[in-house]
C-alpha cells in the first residue's frame, strides 16, 4: 500500500554536539547497528518497497553502510570468519540518496523528494526517533490507519507537558478508541500547547503535500517548516492521527538515547 519513503537525514544535529562534528547522529550506534538501520528496517517491515534518504555533505559515511563491503567480506571468507558475514547484512531494499544543498529545514528536505515520490502516497520516517519493542513496527501501525480512510496520516504520543515545546503538538477535533483527528498543529509551542498529543516523526502524507510545501514561506530562521505545510493542507484535507504503540526513543536525548542501548542489549541477552 505505502510502497515509498523519505528519511531525512540533512540536519547537522546540533543537539549532540560535540560528537555530530564527525560522527551523523543516524550513524550512532544502537547495539552494533546504527540508529538509521532500525529506521530502514522498520520501513521495510511496514512493506516499504524504495527508500530516499535526505543527506547533506558530511553524511557520506550513510551511503557507505548501507552499501557492501566487498573488501571486508573477502577478508572473512578468507580468514575462516564467514561465520561473521551475517552480521553483515544490509535490509534488502533499494535506497537512492539526494544531497540537500542548504539547510533550509525539514520541509525543503521533504519537498527534494516529490519526483521520487510522485503521485502517490508515502511515508517519511524521522531517524532520531527509534521505536523499538513492538510487533508491529511503528510505520506499520500508520499504514493499517491509512488503509481505512486514505487520510494523510500521523504517528503521535502522549507527551508530559514540559517536554511538549520540542514537538509539533496537535489540537484534536475529536479522539475516540481507533483514531484522532486532527485540526490543527503548532510546532514546538513555548506556552499554551494546545494537547498533550506531539508529532513523533512517522507520518504518511497524500502527495498533495508537496503543492502545499512548495506554497510554504521560509519562517524567521529561513527554515520551510512541515507543520506549516500541514497546517495550510488541514484547511482542505483531513489528517487522521494515532497514537504509536512501541517504546520510543529520541536518539537526540542522551538519557533516552542511553536507554534504547539498554533495551536492545537486554533483547540480545534475552
Ligand atoms: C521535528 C518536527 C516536529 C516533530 C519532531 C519529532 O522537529 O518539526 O514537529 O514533533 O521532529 O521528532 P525536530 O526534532 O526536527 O526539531
Amino acid at each position: 500500500m505505502i510502497k515509498k519513503a523519505i528519511i531525512p537525514a540533512a540536519g547537522y544535529g546540533t543537539r549532540s554536539l560535540p560528537i555530530t562534528k564527525v560522527v551523523p547522529k543516524e550513524l550512532f550506534p544502537i547495539g552494533n547497528k546504527p540508529a538509521i538501520h532500525y529506521v530502514v528496517e522498520e520501513a521495510v517491515l511496514a512493506g516499504v518497497e524504495e527508500i530516499l534518504i535526505i543527506v547533506s555533505r558530511t553524511k557520506n559515511m550513510i551511503s557507505d553502510y548501507f552499501d557492501r563491503s566487498l573488501e571486508l567480506e573477502t577478508f572473512l571468507k578468507q580468514n575462516n570468519k564467514s561465520h561473521l558475514l551475517e552480521k553483515m547484512k544490509i535490509p534488502e531494499i533499494r535506497i537512492q540518496y539526494i544531497r540537500q544543498t542548504f539547510a533550509r529545514g525539514l520541509g525543503d528536505a521533504i519537498l527534494l523528494g516529490k519526483s521520487f515520490v510522485g503521485n502517490e502516497a508515502f511515508a517519511v520516517l524521522l531517524p532520531d526517533e527509534i521505536i523499538l519493542g513492538h510487533e508491529n513496527t511503528g510505520l506499520s501501525q500508520l499504514v493499517s490507519q491509512y488503509e481505512k480512510h486514505k487520510n494523510s496520516v500521523l504517528g503521535l504520543a502522549e507527551v508530559e507537558q514540559h517536554k511538549l515545546s520540542n514537538y509539533g503538538v496537535i489540537s484534536p477535533e475529536n479522539k475516540n478508541d481507533q483514531f484522532i483527528k486532527v485540526a490543527s498543529i503548532v510546532e514546538k509551542p513555548k506556552l499554551n500547547p494546545p494537547s498533550n498529543l506531539a508529532v513523533m516523526g512517522r507520518y504518511i502524507f497524500n502527495p498533495a503535500i508537496f503543492h502545499f510545501l512548495e506554497k510554504t514561506k521560509p519562517d524567521a530562521t529561513g527554515e520551510i517548516q512541515l507543520t506549516d505545510a500541514m497546517n495550510s493542507m488541514l484547511l482542505l484535507e483531513d489528517f487522521d492521527g494515532i497514537l504509536i504503540e512501541g517504546d520510543r526513543y529520541d536518539i537526540s536525548k542522551l538519557e533516552e538515547y542511553i536507554a534504547a542501548n539498554q533495551f536492545v542489549q537486554f533483547k540480545e541477552k534475552c
